[in-house]
């Protein structure tokens, strides 16, 4: 089988930004010290996949191709597609369908944030049995907000609901998820939803009702953080800037992941970091590669 693709979706209304979402993608905000976006990109470099579908609405893709470029700087290789409207999810396998071909598929929200290495650990368990797909369960205190999957006594996943009125359980499905290369067709599948939408919830059950749906769930160790609403834009600004205050270690930077997992070397990290060297950012990743004299 060929190796994982990504993709990241970063399209979207943002209503619940506005706004703040008025005039710019909730994905290029800032949490703290950088775009939104870094973070689930990040994630995707963390676990080693360097080819990756980045899914935006039609008129802020230019300001995504600018952040981003065309990823050859990180050693890797980015497509940028256009969803015309917010139509869900599950459209975006549709979107990437020439991309992602042929290749199990790993799909990731761009206002979702991620933090711990448990969460790589679990991803790259995934990644190493692609058949079928795996999401995850993280213990919340409002489930209703998201896909809620219930369990049986022996941990195995028996029913999934979006958004419940009453959750069957408090384990809500983070916006990471991983397919075979099957998806395509199960998103073709699909009809939209009340609300209109192409659901992932709805792919998931798919799986789930063949018998191929893994669930894992995320220990207690690990931080999932999602950006949409005003509060929790802030409190993921906030832990970001704590974790990063404490350790002295950045989270969610692309380019020291990429570094990090060998995808450049010394001197391509220092010549991503050249242009920034006044700041925290610029400085942090040239003292990675040991410059700790960079000009202020
Ligand atoms: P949501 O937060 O569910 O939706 P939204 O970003 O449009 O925000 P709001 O509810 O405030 O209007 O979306 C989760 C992520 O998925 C987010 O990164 C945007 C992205 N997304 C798409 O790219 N296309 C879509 O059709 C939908 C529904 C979401």
């Amino acid at each position: 089988m060929s190796s994982w693709k990504g993709i990241i979706l970063a399209g979207g209304s943002g209503t619940r930004l506005a706004p703040l979402t008025t005039a710019i993608s909730k994905q290029l905000l800032p949490v703290y010290d950088k775009p939104m976006i870094y973070y689930p990109l990040s994630t995707l470099l963390q676990i080693g996949i360097r080819e990756v579908a980045i899914i935006t609405t039609p008129d802020q893709q230019p300001l995504f191709k600018k952040l981003l470029s065309d990823g050859s700087q990180l050693g890797c290789h980015f497509e940028f597609f256009s969803q015309e409207k917010p139509a869900g999810l599950a459209e975006a396998f549709l979107i990437t369908e020439e991309f992602i071909k042929g290749s199990p598929t790993c799909l990731i929200l761009g206002d979702n944030i991620f933090y711990g290495n448990g969460l790589v650990d679990l991803a790259k368990e995934a990644m190493s049995s692609p058949a079928g797909a795996t999401v995850f369960g993280y213990r919340v205190n409002d489930p209703e907000r998201y896909g809620v999957v219930e369990f049986d006594k022996e941990n195995r996943a028996v029913s999934i609901e979006e958004k419940p009125e009453l959750p069957k359980s408090s384990y809500a499905i983070p916006g990471l998820y991983f397919y075979d290369e099957k998806v395509i067709q199960i998103a073709k599948s699909l009809t939209p939803s009340k609300r209109g939408e192409l659901e992932i919830t709805d792919v998931n059950k798919i799986y789930l009702a063949e018998g191929n749906l893994k669930v894992k769930v995320i220990e207690r160790g690990v931080a999932w953080l999602d950006a949409g609403t005003f509060k929790s834009l802030l409190q993921a600004g906030s832990f970001i800037h704590a974790v990063q205050e404490r350790q002295g270690l950045m989270v969610g930077s692309p380019e020291e992941t990429a570094w990090t997992n060998k995808f450049i070397n010394d001197e391509q990290l220092k010549k991503l970091a050249e242009p920034h060297n006044k700041n925290a950012y610029g400085r942090y990743l040239l003292n990675l590669v040991g410059k700790k004299d960079a000009t202020h």
